[in-house]
């Protein structure tokens, strides 16, 4: 369908969210959008690979080669150039500005694995919020998709899940729980919510 929205997804390492947006997409679960390109940071992230395997046009934009303005101008650059409406933050570990963010507003959505308003913000980034979280010593955590604004983690929610935190949980068996329970469903859930709007918009 000529219709569907264009989604860049943005990413940072294992792309299990990538992957669970491009199962999907496959099952015809995102009627509305279409993921045409996949950006990383990091040439060696996994998720360039899965990427890769699933046909999706991929880019490598480095921040460390080219420091944080170049960076985004090059990124806006991408996502122009390829016409991208929804932006999806999956796993994508470097916080934009707010030049960055105006210039989409609420066309960027985040999945954060934690219930925002907890674990969140600047530091609070992959096992540090499971680690902060059993710290903490709360009984539930979960996962948000938002909009993504000038406040890390701070845009409107659009999806949340809890998940039960067990005894003996570690870090990574948090993760892998706040993942297959709630991260994999909701992200692909809002992609096509918000496709949808995009489509509706236009
Ligand atoms: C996911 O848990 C995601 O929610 C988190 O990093 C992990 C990436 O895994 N994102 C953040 O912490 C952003 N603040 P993935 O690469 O396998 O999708």
């Amino acid at each position: 369908m000529l219709n569907k929205a264009k989604i860049a997804v943005l990413v940072s390492g294992g792309g299990t969210n990538l992957q669970a947006l491009i199962d999907a997409q496959n099952e015809g679960k995102i009627k509305s959008g279409e993921i045409v390109l996949v950006v990383s940071n990091n040439s060696d992230a996994f998720a360039l690979t899965r990427a890769e395997k699933a046909g999706i046009k991929t880019a490598v934009v480095s921040k460390k080669e080219l420091g944080a303005q170049k960076f985004e101008e090059k990124l806006v650059e991408v996502l122009t150039e390829n016409g991208i409406e929804l932006i999806i933050l999956a796993g994508f570990m470097c916080i934009l500005s707010e030049s960055f963010t105006s210039r989409y507003p609420k066309r960027i959505i985040n999945v954060h694995p934690s219930l925002i308003p907890s674990f969140c913000g600047e530091g609070f980034y992959g096992l540090r919020v499971h680690e902060a979280a059993l710290k903490y010593g709360v009984k539930v955590t979960g996962a948000t998709v938002h909009f993504v604004n000038e406040i890390p983690d701070g845009g409107e929610i659009i999806l949340q899940r809890a998940v039960e935190i067990k005894d003996g949980d570690t870090p990574e068996v948090l993760q892998r729980r706040v993942m297959e329970e709630a991260e994999w469903h909701l992200l692909p859930e809002a992609a096509e919510l918000v496709s949808a709007e995009i489509i509706k918009e236009r």
